[in-house]
């Protein structure tokens, strides 16, 4: 993978809890805000890959510790950000990467299915924040009494548009993005907290693209998706370290899509060549058009 471009110590110093930090783009955000000098604390339903996630950091001497925890339950969120503070003496930076997903039409989906992941992307999000706002608030608890922390909450780009058999999903990342910005303008002014988001793009090697994006759909995405190309876990992280660290000290509110321009992809309907011939023509007929003729006249 590439060489990152920020300052290895951009981020000495700090402690970072992620949700959904053990694997897939979360495990690559752990480990590059590791890289970039923070500690980490992990949260996550699962202790072996909890565990996996903690050896593989520490094996690149990142300190690093695994809390069992499931964000739908707001007494883990309390007890895992308070383990964190315990453990480290304090946290700079929240990462809300837990997410659940699962291919289903709207049609098929149950309410509590819809539910489920609502709870998990969106509710679970807001508790996490809620959890961690004592530890993150300018002079708050581990603080000095300037300066205030850092939230990143991953969303996605389906409910830029819509999305096939993501109902529950693009509903759940929609809310996500709205908390962002609501706490960045609620706790960005009261508490000097910057609170962003990252809109991920289909990311190669992560649970959620086997999940949702078998082999066969993918070789087919560049016949209706004429940007289409997969990006890279790195890629993500770089986002998250710009906005984690100094070097996005004046963005709040923002969410950065990081999917090499995807959601905008459409079909090409008609060749660059064809639109030059075409443009020029209409235009001439347009200027040759007397004002006031009526069209039957034409
Ligand atoms: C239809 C389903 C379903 C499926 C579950 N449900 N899977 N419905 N199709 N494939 C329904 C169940 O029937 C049930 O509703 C309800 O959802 C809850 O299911 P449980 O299995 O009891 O839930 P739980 O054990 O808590 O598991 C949550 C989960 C699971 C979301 C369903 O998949 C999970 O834990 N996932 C976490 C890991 C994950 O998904 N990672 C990928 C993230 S990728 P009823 O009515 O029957 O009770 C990602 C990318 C997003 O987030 C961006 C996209 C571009």
């Amino acid at each position: 993978m590439e060489s990152s471009p920020f300052k290895k110590d951009c981020l000495k110093g700090k402690v970072a809890l992620l949700t959904g930090g053990g694997s897939g783009i979360g495990l690559e955000i752990s480990t590059q805000l590791g890289k970039h000098g923070a500690s980490i604390a992990i949260m996550g339903r699962r202790r072996q890959v909890l565990d996996s996630a903690v050896s593989s950091l520490s094996s690149l001497s990142i300190p690093a510790i695994g809390f069992e925890g499931d964000v739908r339950k707001p007494d883990d969120a309390r007890r895992v950000v308070e383990s964190t503070y315990n453990h480290y003496g304090r946290i700079d930076i929240l990462v809300n990467a837990a997410a659940g997903n699962f291919l289903v039409s709207a049609e098929d989906l149950s309410p509590n299915g819809f539910r489920t992941v609502l709870d998990i992307d969106s509710v679970g999000t807001f508790t996490m924040c809620h959890a961690a706002l004592k530890y993150l608030k300018t002079g708050g608890v581990g603080r000095a009494s300037s300066g205030g922390g850092v939230i990143l909450n991953i969303s996605a780009t389906l409910h830029y548009t819509a999305s096939w058999y993501q109902i529950h999903v693009s509903a759940a990342k929609a809310a996500v993005d709205a908390t962002t910005r609501n706490l960045a303008l609620e706790w960005g002014t009261d508490y000097d907290i910057r609170v962003n988001g990252i809109a991920p793009g289909p990311i190669g090697d992560t649970p959620g693209m086997r999940k949702l994006a078998p082999q066969e759909m993918q070789s087919k995405a560049n016949d209706y998706m004429p940007l289409y190309k997969l990006g890279d876990k790195w890629d993500i992280a770089m986002a998250a370290v710009y906005l984690a660290s100094d070097a996005g000290k004046y963005v709040n509110g923002a969410v950065l899509p990081v999917d090499g321009g995807l959601w905008l992809s459409r079909p090409r309907h008609l060749a660059k060549d064809a639109v030059r011939q075409m443009s020029r023509v209409v235009e001439k007929k347009t200027r040759n058009t007397p004002v006031g003729v009526p069209k039957s006249k034409l």
